[in-house]
């Protein structure tokens, strides 16, 4: 009986080891340290996280710091803490980009999945927002024509528009368009060298999105004359940080394009 019972132990053995090697592979290993350099890059597996402090010399003070917390499968896990005193303008959009099957045609892509969950946490008003950021180009790889933005929150920012009301607010080309479960403002206007289409949600935030973005871009070159012969050049998702002190914590951060 004795035996039998460490035979049949010896047999289980391999198995009760294997499984937590296996779960333990799943979480890809990656550079979990801190960054806080002006144009700092780390790669972990699909996404490259861009420091990207563009704006900073406009900046009286301040900095953008990030790290990887973990990766699992396509799931990225990112904290992002920013402060920025002085100046106009955005300091730093510290993001995630994507880095597989870019520059295909809008009328070739299929789907754009996409998953973030965040936090933030904020010293003070801030003026930020958190949004994916999207590009397109009349070629492969080319130079940007189009900027696209779905913003899941905005505080106290506002986007690029070429209309105003008359107490100075933004004007929507479009209002309460529902797209991935939401309803969205859309805006259109210029940053001087792109044009820029904003989707900013009607009210609140999206601190859970989980939807295609695609479907995003199928209503612009639907509704608001974007080209489909564009290529699709840049996707991201960050925080554009203009003032105040944020940590922005994304426990689930996925995009694959399809
Ligand atoms: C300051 O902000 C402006 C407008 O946002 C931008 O064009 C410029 O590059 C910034 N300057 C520096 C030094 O970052
Ligand atoms: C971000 O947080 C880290 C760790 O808590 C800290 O060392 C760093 O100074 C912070 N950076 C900013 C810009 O707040
Ligand atoms: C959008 O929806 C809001 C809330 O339901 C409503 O107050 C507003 O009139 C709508 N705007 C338009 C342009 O339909």
């Amino acid at each position: 009986m004795f035996s039998k019972t460490l035979s049949a132990l010896l047999l289980l053995a391999p198995f009760v080891l294997a499984a937590p090697a296996e779960s333990f592979d799943k979480r890809q290993s990656i550079d979990t340290s801190q960054h806080c350099g002006q144009w700092d890059t780390v790669a972990a597996g699909q996404y490259t996280m861009y420091l990207d402090q563009w704006g900073m010399g406009n900046a009286s003070g301040g900095q953008s710091c990030a790290n990887l917390v973990s990766l699992s499968g396509t799931n990225l896990a990112w904290r992002n803490n920013w402060t920025w005193q002085g100046g106009n303008g955005v300091k730093s959009y510290t993001n995630i980009n994507l880095n597989s099957n870019l520059n295909k045609q809008l009328s070739a892509i299929r789907s754009i999945n996409a998953k973030w969950t965040w936090s933030q946490s904020t010293s003070g008003s801030i003026v930020a927002n958190i949004a994916y950021d999207l590009f397109t180009s009349s070629s492969a790889g080319g130079s940007n024509q189009n900027e696209i933005m779905v913003w899941l929150a905005n505080f106290n920012a506002g986007p690029i528009s070429f209309q105003y009301n008359s107490d100075g607010t933004p004007k929507p080309v479009a209002s309460n368009v529902s797209i991935a479960g939401h309803s969205w403002n859309v805006y259109s206007g210029s940053n001087g060298a792109n044009n820029v289409f904003s989707f900013l949600p009607t009210s609140g935030t999206v601190p859970s999105f989980s939807g295609d973005l695609n479907l995003f871009l199928k209503y612009l070159t639907s509704s608001q004359g974007l080209s489909s012969s564009q290529y699709l050049t840049t996707v991201q998702g960050g925080s554009e940080a203009t003032s105040g002190t944020a940590t922005l914590t994304s426990s689930t951060y996925s995009v694959s394009i399809a």
